[in-house]
């Protein structure tokens, strides 16, 4: 029979005493009976559950149903007991920890351990701080900015002026209720990261090298290639006598470490307002090996042509110089290039992911794959 609380009507110190050691006597043998994770919390709850556990019943049926002259004592008691059956589930609670323990509790080592999920690094993350290393061991450091950006540093300072048409294609989230201020300080999600160009060229004098990864956000519907969230990776190096040259050494460098040396590297004619000239980089399909096709098939990453579009490039506008001129950045003197790439367009690359949307899903089973 599992033991129940009597009701009490004998509150002399030797009938408290013998209702209190049978209930001890009861809980510890329940305790040791446990036999599992599982089992614990159903004993735990019986003995300590705030509404209906045991101890909780003993305090209404003995100690508010005790005569005024017993109930000091019986208050102390209860105290006690309280205390001993908290020991109990807790003693409990360490045993079914330490099944892996023989009898004599020594630890068996040959049993296998407890596997804790610790998690893996994102594919989108992994694929960022992989490409940004090819970056450091050129000399790059890494720099970061906010992701919730003044008009300013978002457009006005990369050349974008007000109503400028370039500004439809990074349409975005603008925080509500800025109209009393002016157009450059209101806030928005930034739509890429160069910003941070401009932010760290006011904060360090040339020459610099740096990259930049970070979340960015546009109006873009979610589909196959797109996500109104995404992340990018921003480049820019200034110093005297910088040239297309060495934005050219230096990103066919980057491309081949990052896809493999066998990948070749196409610049082709672009604009963006912030840099001219402007390219766009186009790396040789490493899935085809530039062939378009797959034995009889299309090769679809490249979409046939044999080149994939990896990022956007240039060298940096004198304009843009013209806003950080102050800071040593004089357009006569110096000079430098920029770049800009989708960190999760070349983690699908990188990994053979075909749907963008996975990546955000949070599915454990797409994830683990990179643990
Ligand atoms: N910010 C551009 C975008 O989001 C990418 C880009 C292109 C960045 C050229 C650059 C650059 O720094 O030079 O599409």
């Amino acid at each position: 029979m599992p033991y129940t609380v009597p009701k009490l009507t004998d509150y002399s110190p030797a009938a408290l005493e013998h209702a209190a050691a049978e209930c001890l006597r009861a809980c510890s043998e329940e305790a040791s009976a446990v036999p599992n994770d599982a089992e614990l919390k159903a004993f735990r709850d019986r003995w300590m559950a705030r509404k209906s556990g045991i101890l909780t019943q003993i305090n209404d049926l003995w100690l508010k149903g005790a005569p005024r002259e017993a109930k000091r004592d019986a208050g102390i008691r209860m105290n006690e007991l309280k205390a001993r059956i908290q020991e109990l589930v807790e003693n409990a609670r360490v045993t079914v920890g330490d099944l892996a323990k023989d009898s004599a509790g020594r630890v068996d080592i040959s049993m296998p351990g407890t596997r804790r999920p610790i998690g893996a690094e994102h594919p989108v993350l992994r694929a960022s701080r992989e490409m940004c290393a090819v970056f450091q061991r050129m000399g790059y450091s890494i720099a970061e900015g906010p992701v919730v950006e003044t008009d300013y540093y978002n457009f006005e300072a990369l050349n974008f002026p007000p109503n400028h048409p370039a500004r439809d294609t990074q349409d975005t989230l603008f925080i509500a209720g800025q109209d009393s201020k002016p157009q450059r300080e209101r806030l928005l999600l930034r739509t890429h990261t160069s910003p941070v160009q401009i932010r760290t060229m006011e904060k360090l004098c040339p020459p610099i090298r740096i990259v930049i990864p970070g979340v960015v956000h546009r109006n873009d519907p979610p589909d196959a290639s797109h996500s109104p969230m995404f992340h990018q990776i921003e480049g820019l190096a200034v110093d005297t006598n910088i040239t297309f040259g060495d934005l050219k050494g230096t990103l066919d460098h980057a491309m081949k470490e990052f896809f493999g040396s066998n990948v070749k590297t196409s610049f082709r004619p672009s604009f963006f307002p912030f840099t001219e000239p402007s390219a766009e980089l186009y790396i040789s399909c490493f899935i085809c090996g530039g062939s378009g096709r797959r034995g009889s098939d299309p090769c679809r990453p490249c979409k046939q042509t044999g080149w994939i579009e990896a990022l956007g490039c240039g060298m940096v506008d004198p304009n843009v110089f013209e806003f950080v001129k102050d800071n040593g950045y004089d357009p006569k003197k110096v000079s430098g290039f920029a770049f800009g790439m989708g960190a999760d367009r070349i983690a699908m690359l990188k990994y053979g992911v075909d749907d963008l949307q996975l990546f955000f899903h949070g599915d454990v089973r797409f994830l683990e794959q990179w643990a």
